[in-house]
């Protein structure tokens, strides 16, 4: 009779990114409800310069935080009326970021990048913020897989806010599991702990 037992396979890495984005949005541009900002900020305290950079001024995050925080904007896109228009991909976007606002860094940086290649984003936020990074993202981030399992495991998040699953298409069956990853960047973070916050249905 047949193993009945899954194998846990090792080395995995995600899909690399399809060369076309035939059924995709383009960037992956998916946006973020006003619902999942407000799960955000019912866990965190988001204050200060907040930098959403991959996102521009009338997208979610600036649009709930406008009213209490400074708001700087980059999408990569030049579509969007964005502060900036770096590619937050590249290693150098910190330096990049940090010549375009002549050394200025942001207390937060919250964002929703695109998913499949969310650990380059989060590495970036997290050298540019000087009070923490909160990501909305996909909850196979969550996964230990190749790509991206061992940061995990040295860099816990400090808290996570699972989402309801979110739809982006007319599919019933196309929902999406997402949850906000945080990280604390200087003396809050407490390394060994991550505290999970679970949205009501
Ligand atoms: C998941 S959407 C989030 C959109 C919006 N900020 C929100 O939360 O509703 C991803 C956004 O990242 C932008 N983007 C994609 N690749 C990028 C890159 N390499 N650097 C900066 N922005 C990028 C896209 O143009 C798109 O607006």
């Amino acid at each position: 009779m047949a193993a009945r037992t899954p194998r846990h396979a090792k080395g995995q890495r995600t899909a690399p990114e399809p060369q076309t984005h035939l059924r995709r949005r383009w960037l992956d541009r998916y946006c973020t409800s006003p619902e999942a900002m407000d799960a955000s900020l019912g866990a965190v305290d988001i204050t200060g310069c907040v930098l959403d950079m991959c996102g521009g001024p009338t997208d979610a995050v600036a649009t709930r935080l406008r009213s209490t925080c400074e708001i700087l904007t980059n999408d990569v896109s030049s579509g969007r009326p964005a502060d900036t228009n770096l590619d937050a991909s590249l290693e150098s976007f910190p330096e990049d970021f940090l010549a375009a606002y002549s050394g200025k860094r942001p207390e937060w940086v919250a964002t929703s990048p695109p998913y499949s290649r969310a650990l380059t984003f989060v590495k970036a936020a997290m050298s540019l913020a000087t009070k923490g990074v909160t990501f909305k993202m996909h909850i196979f981030f969550l996964e230990p897989c190749a790509d991206w399992g061992g940061w995990l495991q040295t860099n816990p998040p400090s808290l996570c806010v699972f989402l309801r699953r979110a739809k982006y298409t007319r599919a019933n069956n196309a929902k999406t599991s997402e949850f906000w990853g945080v990280w604390y960047t200087q003396e809050m973070s407490c390394r060994n702990r991550t505290r999970l916050v679970f949205c009501p249905e």
